[in-house]
């Protein structure tokens, strides 16, 4: 059995709307890797326990709601037990609930092994916020993907539109900088590049520039 420590991971972290998600899936299908895209989980579980009607102030019954969670990633589609929730978890009120329940550490708990077992042969690339800092420290490429706040708003704005939801600028601007707070400046698992991290700043580059410049680093390697 390959002894998983041996199989390549890419880390790619960053704050909300950075454009992790895309670039994360355009480099795992480059390589062919596996994709393991972490906020999905916390989305999830905020989705999972609102519908459940947990209690969003009981630490212990949302980590009990991300431990049993029946998330299942099928041919890009994620779901709960057989439901396709894909459209529903990327809404900006589960976002930000997903935000909130993630600074607690017993729901972190929850999720750590579940996350570890996305590495799998031949590779994986782990998108999220601690991907490369707790969850693959020994990650064989780590990248933290920025860009400003205006063109990260400016872009969930586009998203939302195109997918029919509707939104407001300020509203989202807002929402982000809040956001990207209680992310970064959490006690657990904060938003914070990892040792040895490239740094990679997308406010003015293309999705196609940032993936061709992970695959630099990644042949670099
Ligand atoms: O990447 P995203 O927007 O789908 O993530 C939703 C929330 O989940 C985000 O605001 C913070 C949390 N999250 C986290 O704490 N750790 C991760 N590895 C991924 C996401």
């Amino acid at each position: 059995m390959t002894n998983p420590s041996s199989i390549p991971v890419i880390t790619i972290d960053g704050p909300t709307a950075s454009g992790k998600g895309t670039v994360a899936h355009l480099v795992a299908e480059r390589l062919g890797f596996h994709l393991l895209d972490s906020g999905a989980l916390y989305r999830l579980t905020a989705l999972s326990a609102t519908r459940r009607g947990v209690d969003l102030h009981d630490e212990h019954a949302l980590a009990k709601v991300a431990e049993h969670l029946p998330a299942r990633f099928v041919d890009g589609e994620i779901k709960l037990a057989d439901e396709n929730v894909g459209e529903a978890i990327r809404a900006e009120a589960v976002g930000n609930l997903a935000s909130r329940i993630a600074a607690l550490p017993a729901v972190r708990q929850a999720l750590f092994g579940l996350q570890l077992g996305f590495r799998k042969a031949p590779g994986l690339v782990a998108d999220g916020r601690d991907m490369g800092t707790v969850i693959f420290p020994g990650a064989q490429l780590k990248i933290f993907l920025t860009a400003s706040v205006a063109a990260r708003a400016e872009r969930r704005y586009k998203q939302l539109i195109d997918k029919g939801f509707s939104a407001n600028m300020d509203d989202l601007l807002a929402d982000l900088q809040a956001r990207d707070d209680r992310d970064t400046h959490r006690l657990i698992a904060p938003l914070v590049p990892a040792e040895g991290a490239h740094v990679l700043d997308t406010s003015s580059k293309t999705v196609v520039e940032a993936v061709e410049q992970i695959m630099q680093w990644w042949v670099q390697k």
